[in-house]
């Protein structure tokens, strides 16, 4: 590859559609990997930005069997709410895509065949763990025992998510059913191997060789080393399960591939959906498989192996078969764990926050800056709400909205909110635009070296030098005294701001696009492009529009009350009185109300209601909206999938500004506990109910 690529490829883990996405994964993979393809956008380079919902694995069975749906239902509950979470939360994917997709189905299979047809895969029998109660084989979460590297007491029987090691089910510590808790027994399986160790070599050189030319992060380096260390074995890809991507060989009917087998290859079918998408088939291969093409792949550190060793080894095995050259990751830029108020993100013992939730009352910016500040890049971190609080005042508000909004309001004030012609520069301007001339490759430098938090620390110097700069000037004074100086001083400022759009963009995105609004300028910071931040380009004369407020501080109230939420179990409700009795009716009474059964098609909270879903339903060929009082009972993503009972004929009402057109059946007990009335045989929507 000669230095300057000519396209960027850059593809940030695919997050498993089982569960809501937290802070922990945004700043894992998903905000580092942003801001990187937002910089490289803004050098006008030609970047694929891709990403997309792991749907297999049996993590998503678990799922479906513990809330009596199919594992389909589950993926597309969770495919929707991750996908809305990323773009609330500003995430600039060209394509997300889903791994349940025929598409890649076909692309996993292709790979899958290949391998088969070209020997590189064996068949081997072996012991699987099986249980007897629930006669089946027990692949992957369906076992957990104790993991032999850390001793964690809840390992996979193919990973253990709290160090990272890849399992063989067989290595785990007094295994245990997933599902009814007992021992397993060992029986026979056959499954087919890709054969990881005969790999090494190359795959040694291949890291030594990328670490070298593009500077790979220690911790990745030192997680693969001990993986050689080990000597890499052979792999089972496949899987006695039924929920995944079939096995396209003869006698492997009943049988998947393997989750990660399929999930890395993921990234080329959301290449390939993006390319038809935009009408334009091939045009993925100029990503994958162009010669001239750099390759980054955002993880978090528990898919090292998977992005460093397993994929490039499959990408080897494929490319040695001659035919398509793919591209090999050139970078794999992992980060640590975040930790969330002191403890590790869980979903069991519900210890986080629901994002999608938070930016409905915090904006996207200041999580995307407080995340920045704090990523893990070299070692776990920590997020506080307390600190998210001060970021957002004391450096988001303070110092990058105060500098833009003293600046746009003297202009107004003194400038008739027109940009006021700079005289002869003194020796502080000049000092301000060397600094600022001095910034694009500064701060680029960091993102090329994917060292997103210096990169954001080394843009705010720049408002933190402008605020200084404005003080020491006093142009309060000098537009008494002399008003061409307090004219230059403004002028300087006003490119300031300039320049901080452009070198914030890829961090605060949507804050950087108001600044530009106000200042109003044509298409957005990024289209102006990254080098431009360096020249004063606001030209004498352009008119600028009315400040607004940048950045809303957050009150100790807003806070303290997620804060206490967290820590206090959810208060009792009072007992209700019992029910009272009604008279007798006919059924011609009855019969006047119209039952049917509806799926949940999305759900979410009323704004300002803790205690109103909004929910979507499929009646038949028909959509409602139904309005009911159950936030306190179900959060809105349990709902999604389910078929319940709807009163059909009630007359629309609206509920706090919200019309309801029907209403769902629900039974509650003496002591406020509520269930609604589900249907959990296969039937239609829009079914009558006697
Ligand atoms: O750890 C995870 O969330 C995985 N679903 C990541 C998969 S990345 C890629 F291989 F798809
Ligand atoms: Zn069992």
């Amino acid at each position: 590859m000669k230095s300057q690529p000519e396209r960027i490829l850059v593809t940030a883990a695919l997050p498993y559609a089982n569960g809501l996405l937290h802070l922990g994964h945004l700043a894992g993979a998903y905000l580092p990997a942003d801001m990187y393809v937002r910089y490289q956008r803004s050098k006008k380079r030609d970047v694929l930005f891709l990403c997309g919902s792991d749907e297999h694995g049996v993590a998503i069975t678990v799922t479906a069997e513990k809330e009596k749906i199919t594992p389909q239902a589950v993926v597309d509950r969770y495919h929707e709410l991750n996908k809305a979470t990323f773009e609330k939360f500003g995430m600039s994917f060209d394509n997300y895509s889903r791994t349940s997709l025929p598409l890649h189905h076909k692309t996993a299979q292709e790979f899958f065949a290949e391998f088969h047809r070209s020997g590189v895969l064996k068949e081997k029998e072996e012991q699987q763990l099986y249980c007897e109660k629930d006669r089946m084989f027990l692949a992957d979460r369906y076992v957990e025992g104790t993991c032999p590297n850390c001793k964690h007491t809840e390992a996979r029987g193919d990973q253990c998510e709290n160090c990272g090691t890849w399992l063989n089910q067989a290595e785990l510590i007094d295994p245990k059913c997933k599902l009814c808790g007992t021992t397993p027994v060992v029986r026979t399986t056959s499954h087919w191997y890709f054969p990881l160790g005969d790999f090494q070599k190359r795959l040694q050189e291949y890291i030594r060789e990328r670490s070298e030319r593009d500077g790979w992060k220690d911790n990745v380096l030192r997680y693969c080393e001990s993986w050689f260390k080990d000597g890499l074995q052979d792999r089972a890809v496949t899987r006695d399960l039924s929920w995944g991507v079939p096995v396209p060989v003869q006698g492997y009917e009943s049988k998947v591939l393997y989750v990660w087998f399929d999930a890395v290859l993921g990234y080329i079918s959301s290449a390939k959906e993006w390319a038809s998408r935009i009408s334009q088939p091939d045009r993925w291969k100029d990503y994958w498989l162009g010669e001239n093409t750099k390759y980054v792949a955002f993880i978090g550190k528990d898919n090292v192996v998977f992005h460093c060793i397993v994929f490039p080894a499959m990408l080897m095995a494929w490319n040695d078969a001659g035919r398509e050259q793919y591209v090999l990751p050139e970078n794999v830029p992992a980060n640590e764990f975040l930790n969330f108020e002191g403890q590790k993100f869980s979903k069991s013992r519900g210890w986080g926050i629901d994002v999608q939730n938070f930016l409905n009352h915090f904006s996207a910016d200041s999580l995307r800056y407080t995340l920045a500040i704090n990523l893990p890049e070299s070692r776990d971190s920590d997020f506080y709400l307390k600190d998210f609080q001060a970021r957002t005042n004391n450096e988001l508000a303070d110092i990058v909205g105060n500098f833009v909004n003293r600046t746009l309001a003297f202009t107004e004030k003194n400038f008739k909110a027109s940009v006021p012609v700079a005289g002869s520069l003194d020796a502080r301007d000049k000092e301000m635009a060397m600094l600022i001339a001095g910034m694009p490759s500064k701060v680029g430098a960091f993102y090329e070296h994917y060292k997103f938090r210096e990169a954001v620390i080394e843009s705010m110097n720049l408002a933190r030098a402008a605020n200084k700069y404005f003080n020491d000037s006093e142009p309060w004074k000098t537009s008494k005294t002399n008003p061409e100086r307090c004219a230059t001083t403004l002028n300087m400022c006003l490119q300031v701001v300039r320049s901080l759009a452009i070198l914030l963009e890829p961090v605060v995105p949507a804050m950087a696009q108001k600044v530009w609004s106000t200042l109003d300028l044509e298409g957005t910071p990024c289209s102006a492009g990254w080098e431009s931040a360096a020249q004063q380009a606001l030209q004498p004369g352009h008119a600028l529009k009315k400040a607004e407020i940048l950045v809303t501080k957050i009150e100790d109230e807003q806070i303290d009350g997620i804060i206490k939420a967290l820590n206090e179990p959810a208060a009792a409700e009072p007992p209700k009185p019992p029910a009272e009795v009604k008279p007798l009716i006919t059924i011609d009474d009855f019969k006047k109300v119209e039952l049917k059964l509806a799926r949940v098609v999305s759900a979410e909270l009323v704004p300002k209601s803790n205690k109103l879903l909004k929910i979507q339903v499929e009646i038949g060929a028909e959509r409602r909206q139904i309005v009911a009082g159950i936030a306190q009972h179900y959060k809105p993503e349990e709902l999604v999938g389910r078929m319940i009972v709807v009163v059909a004929n009630l007359q629309p009402a609206k509920l706090m500004g919200q019309e309801s057109q029907g209403m769902l059946l629900a039974a509650s007990d003496s002591t406020g506990k509520l269930a609604i009335l589900t249907v959990n045989a296969e039937l239609e929507s829009g079914s009558g109910i006697k």
